[in-house]
């Protein structure tokens, strides 16, 4: 089978997240670094990618890189690249395009030349115009310290969109920061896994498809999809093991409780959308009557941030809530992402561990802290715990 490289992009501070996803996969060989994992594997690693991976933000099939320190070099080496091998004439090809710390840093003179580049290029090899009115190719340029890497992104829509968020609350968290935040903690589907600030519903719905191995892409199509170079039947040969490969077994311990009637409307038609609706207990509930008589769990939330939804007073009051609610859990493990460094002075208590990440371009911190095991998990060694990874 051909052999690609790949570029799994994902938010700052995710890398070994997608990393274990990848690994996971069978693609054990990756390159890290900020905000991007790269390998090499075969072309359906193309499909398998985009139709599994949790964390990333996209899949780009990586062409080329260059050092590119003037126009010059910039439109020649593009020029020079065997575009047709991938793009057929009729192709539809937008072109993105980001720079940072080089010389060439006007992303949108950058664009136009690129594109001015690849139709040049490909109108010579096809002698004709190109109509721009089949499938898409979406172009992409990442310059680094005066080194260019051109993709083609294989996903197109940012894999976040799973296809079943259709309506969200206020501050919704992305689908893929979701997933993170729950392979980032110590949930598994033998524990309670309680979101009480669940508002539409994401952590919650991404616990569920990955207890029950649901790959997050079941319902939406990807650019690379329509892709001549790719075998159609590749696509379907991932997805039908795919669907072999979901776990329909015992019910989850998953609980989602919200004060908002309607934002928990909003939840429960996501999870059915999403095909677990039968798997998350949904119950409308203020976070101060939260009790539980499991005896150990995961809270995994995202409380409001304040900062967000623009309400400060009103976000520190449920931080103070959510102290005193959990404040005889010591056998649950509290996972707590919100956008604050104070979080902690007032939650009244030191986490475990913190860690910077981002929500969109909010800087957040992600605040652990670990409970006691269950018996049934104590063997585990401390290299088994997620958290302890990297
Ligand atoms: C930042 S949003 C959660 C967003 C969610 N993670 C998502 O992806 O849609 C915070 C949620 O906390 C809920 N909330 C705020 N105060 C609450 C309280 N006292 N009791 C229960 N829910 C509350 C809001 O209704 C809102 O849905």
């Amino acid at each position: 089978m051909e052999q690609v490289t790949l570029t799994a992009t994902c938010g700052f501070g995710l890398e070994a997240v997608v990393a274990r996803e990848l690994f996971k996969l069978g693609y054990p060989d990756v390159k890290k670094s900020d905000g991007r994992i790269t390998f090499t594997a075969p072309i359906d690693a193309i499909p398998k990618c985009n139709l599994h991976l949790r964390s990333a933000n996209r899949v780009l099939l990586k062409l080329a890189e260059f050092p590119a320190e003037d126009f010059d070099a910039f439109f020649d080496q593009i020029h020079d690249l065997e575009w047709e091998g991938w793009i057929p004439r009729d192709a539809y090809i937008p072109v993105t395009g980001s720079s940072q710390k080089s010389k060439l840093h006007g992303v949108p003179a950058l664009q136009g030349m690129a594109k001015k580049a690849i139709a040049t290029r490909l109108q010579d090899v096809y002698k004709s115009e190109l109509p721009e009115s089949g499938a898409s190719f979406p172009v992409h340029f990442d310059m680094r310290h005066d080194q260019c890497t051109i993709f083609l992104n294989t996903s197109g829509d940012g894999l976040h969109r799973r296809g079943y968020r259709e309506k969200a609350g206020l501050a919704p968290l992305r689908e893929t920061l979701a997933a993170s935040l729950i392979q980032l903690s110590v949930w598994n589907r033998e524990r309670t896994l309680l979101d009480p600030l669940c508002g539409s519903g994401t952590i919650p719905i991404e616990a569920a498809l990955i207890a029950r191995n649901i790959p997050p892409g079941r319902n939406r199509s990807f650019a690379a999809e329509l892709w001549p170079r790719i075998p159609g039947q590749l696509w379907d040969d991932v997805r039908e093991a795919a669907e072999a490969a979901i776990d329909t077994s015992e019910m989850l311990p998953i609980i989602a409780t919200d004060q908002d009637y309607h934002v928990l409307k909003v939840a429960r038609e996501n999870a059915r959308l999403a095909g677990v609706e039968e798997d998350i207990h949904f119950q409308q509930q203020d976070l101060s009557e939260t009790t539980t008589k499991r005896k150990y769990g995961c809270l995994i939330t995202n409380p409001p941030y304040g900062q967000r939804l623009n309400e400060e007073e009103e976000a520190r009051q449920v931080w103070q809530t959510l102290s005193d609610v959990t404040e005889h859990w010591s056998t649950w493990s509290l996972f707590i992402f919100v956008a604050s460094r104070e979080f902690e002075s007032l939650f009244g208590k030191r986490a475990t561990r913190r860690r910077k990440l981002f929500n969109s371009s909010i800087e957040c911190t992600y605040y652990q802290y670990l409970g006691d095991k269950p018996p049934s998990m104590r063997k585990r060694t401390i290299s088994d715990d997620p958290s302890q990874k990297e």
